[in-house]
């Protein structure tokens, strides 16, 4: 069993090395929160068997306007968090802070990527205070556009402060907002929009992006008309007019854009006019708090929806221990942060769930300030990131297995150069790591001392669910290691039955508080695709046929101290440098070219992505190129489509053409016959016996790939 993100089992395996947990003092940190192993084996084992009392505790440090019933309800798959309670994120992140006299204290830093004519990037830093007048303010904004509690915001900006700022706002009204990564296309906006019915989009002219402005305004008002039936790809396609009726605009790049009356206007005209003052909307902590839209195994992205309680506590939560966040560090000065106090930096996009948790709630809500970055880790330079760090003695430091194996490539002597001694805990997510990048990530950014915390969970999860503790876990390259607390993880087969050691597939056998609450207007979607797979005792024979268990789409082995090692996708989603992307979508994407009448896409080993797309396309007799020239100018064409369709995300590495795909007897494609061919491999050893056309794999092989 191995998905297409996942190295192979033996390779894992193989892995022998483990390292200790470092003391606090040895990596500059006061003290760890948690410090030794049955400390951590009594929490996690209270919080399976008495999640009442152990949430109970935990949700009691965060304010509840008024104190749920229950603190956990679960029929599958429906759960309930903190029953009856009532609070705010908005005001947990911010108010709490302000009120109990951190008004004063930087909630949130921001670096621009240009680098301006005075030879130093451009910096913003927030205080609470600050943070809550912006967050009022463009609250009442919200408000004014016509915007209620349960109302769908769209947000689609790039890396600046104000996208912290409309969350936060959106939050506080009790508004949902579904925000979108500025890497997006004005297709991929239009389909969220529609699906989200959502009225209002906040974007920005322009996003820097290595040097250069991406244009996510001009991206907007493509989705828009395509979704008022004026013009684009899909113009008319589809009935769904008069779905956006405004769009706000924050200026950050000076970039032209065509302004419409009707429907734009400019954030700073909106906040000169707003009110200072907003207070929070009492939210019931299972009202939705925010959808974010990802890749399945169909073409269609779904809503995968959170709601405000338990994704507040699980956030605030896991950020605390598993980053050893400790705000009273965090020193009351307004722009310099004390020189051991702490300074959190995740470099993902908001627009991811990562960037959701572990960059706005999970950390705001610790009090420990969030530095936010908005370009491009190789722009000026290959050392830009190791400048922040110095430069913000930043203390947390989170990012992602491919942008580790980027450094690698660029070379040791960029982290060199830079003074990194201020990093306490170091952190991956997104993708299985491979030990050699783990390795270098400990040797050249965590001086070979500290801890890297490999976390895996899902834009699902909304948290943390399998990952060591900074100061407890023994580490071994490449395993994500133990179940958090509230986490009952296992590898089961089909049936449910518990594997105690080697592979299977990754099952929650309980329900934990920041767990999805739905797919978006599709109930359906949800319980296909995470509750139906673990027959436990029969249960999906029975009348409505729910599994027990939460099936997470990947496949992991649990070796024989109980440590987690993620393999990989079973499902059709491919992860490229840790963005989930569903196969079909990419094939979709790929026949809506006029050249392209079959596509089938799988994933291939790709050095510093993990995994790569490759792309087997069958066309249209009369489009089909007529020499290599013309073949290598329809890739670049197709390529160039895909990136129209979805963004540059998913543009296939390779694209092979050919006049048919190895499909089974009843029509199905071999996918796995084109994973070993897109990787290089022959077709030994790989059972072909229900293959329809045998000549079909020897065209194939020989097809030229590029
Ligand atoms: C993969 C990102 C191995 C996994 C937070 C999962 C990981 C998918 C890890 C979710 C990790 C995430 N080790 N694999 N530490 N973290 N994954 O929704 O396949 O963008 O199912 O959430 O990424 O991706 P998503």
């Amino acid at each position: 069993m191995s998905g297409d993100g996942g190295g192979s089992v033996e390779s894992v395996l193989r892995e022998a090395r483990k390292f200790d947990p470092p003391k606090a003092a040895d990596v500059g940190a006061t003290a760890w929160h948690i410090d030794s192993m049955e400390q951590y084996r009594a929490l996690h084992e209270r919080s399976i068997n008495d999640p009442e009392g152990f949430y109970g505790e935990v949700a009691r440090e965060l304010t509840w306007f008024r104190p749920w019933e229950k603190v956990v309800e679960f029929d599958a798959p429906d759960a309930k968090w903190f029953v009856g309670g009532k609070t705010n994120l908005c005001y947990n992140c911010v108010d709490r802070h302000v009120e109990a006299d951190h008004g004063n204290d930087v909630a949130l830093v921001w670096e621009g990527e240009p680098i301006q004519p005075n030879g130093r990037p451009e910096v913003r830093t927030l205080t609470y205070r600050e943070l809550l007048r912006e967050v009022c303010k463009f609250a009442n904004v919200l408000d004014k556009l016509g915007i209620r509690k349960g109302d769908v915001v769209t947000i689609y900006m790039g890396m600046v402060p104000e996208l912290a700022i409309a969350c936060l706002a959106c939050a506080r009204i009790g508004a949902v907002h579904s925000v979108i990564f500025g890497g997006f296309s004005s297709q991929a906006i239009a389909d969220r929009v529609a699906d989200a019915k959502s009225k209002v989009i906040v974007t920005c002219d322009g996003a820097w992006r290595r040097g250069k402005v991406v244009p996510l305004k001009e991206n907007v008002d493509a989705a828009v008309n395509e979704l008022r039936g004026t013009g684009g790809a899909g113009a008319g396609s589809m009935l769904r007019d008069g779905v956006v009726e405004t769009v706000v605009y924050f200026k950050r790049t000076m970039n032209q854009i065509v302004w419409h009356a009707d429907r734009d206007y400019s954030w700073r005209d909106l906040m000169v006019m707003a009110d200072k003052w907003r207070p929070c909307e009492e939210m019931d902590s299972e009202d939705p708090a925010f959808i974010l839209y990802t890749s399945g195994s169909t073409g269609k992205p779904k809503g995968i929806v959170h709601t405000v309680g338990g994704y507040m506590v699980h956030t605030y939560l896991t950020s605390k221990y598993v980053f050893n966040l400790m705000p009273d560090l965090s020193q009351p000065v307004r722009t310099a942060p004390a020189p051991n106090g702490q300074m959190y930096w995740c470099t993902a996009d908001v627009g991811w769930i990562t960037g959701h948790s572990y960059i706005l709630y999970g950390i705001m809500s610790n009090r420990v300030p969030t530095l936010m970055f908005e370009g491009a880790p190789n722009f000026p330079a290959e050392d830009r990131f190791w400048d922040i760090v110095e430069r913000h003695k930043v203390t947390q430091f989170y990012t992602a297995p491919t942008a580790i194996r980027a450094f690698m490539k660029w070379g040791d002597e960029h982290p060199k150069k830079h003074d990194l001694t201020s990093l306490q805990v170091l952190g991956t997510v997104g993708e299985p790591i491979n030990p050699e990048a783990w390795m270098w990530y400990r040797e050249h950014i965590g001086r070979g001392g500290c801890p890297i915390v490999d976390t895996w969970w899902q834009t699902e999860t909304g948290g943390h669910m399998l990952t060591p503790l900074p100061g407890v876990t023994p580490t071994k390259p490449g395993s994500c290691c133990l179940p958090f607390f509230g986490v009952d993880a296992a590898i089961c087969d089909e049936t449910g039955k518990d594997i105690p050691q080697g592979g299977g597939l990754l099952a929650v056998r309980k329900p934990w508080p920041s767990m999805l609450r739905g797919v978006y207007g599709d109930r359906q979607r949800f319980i296909d695709t995470y509750w139906s797979k673990f027959d436990v005792d029969g249960a999906l024979a029975q009348e409505g046929g729910i599994s027990p268990y939460y099936f997470a789409g990947d496949s992991a082995h649990l070796d024989e101290d109980g440590y987690f090692w993620i393999l990989g996708r079973v499902d059709d989603v491919i992860n490229v440098s840790g963005h989930r992307l569903g196969t079909a979508e990419v094939e979709s994407a790929l026949v809506s070219h006029e050249a392209v009448v079959e596509a089938a896409v799988v994933g291939m080993p790709h050095e510093i992505k993990g995994t790569g797309i490759a792309a087997f396309c069958t066309l249209e007799p009369r489009r089909a190129p007529k020499d290599a020239d013309g073949a290598a100018k329809l890739k670049d064409a197709l390529r160039a489509h895909v990136a129209d369709q979805i963004g540059a995300i998913a543009k296939p590495d390779s694209i092979r053409f050919t006049d048919a795909l190895p499909k089974t007897r009843s029509g199905k494609i071999m996918r796995r016959l084109l994973r070993s061919i897109a990787a290089g491999q022959t077709h030994a050893g790989q059972d072909t016996s229900t293959l329809e056309d045998f000549s079909v794999l020897a065209r194939l092989q020989e097809s030229s790939e590029g």
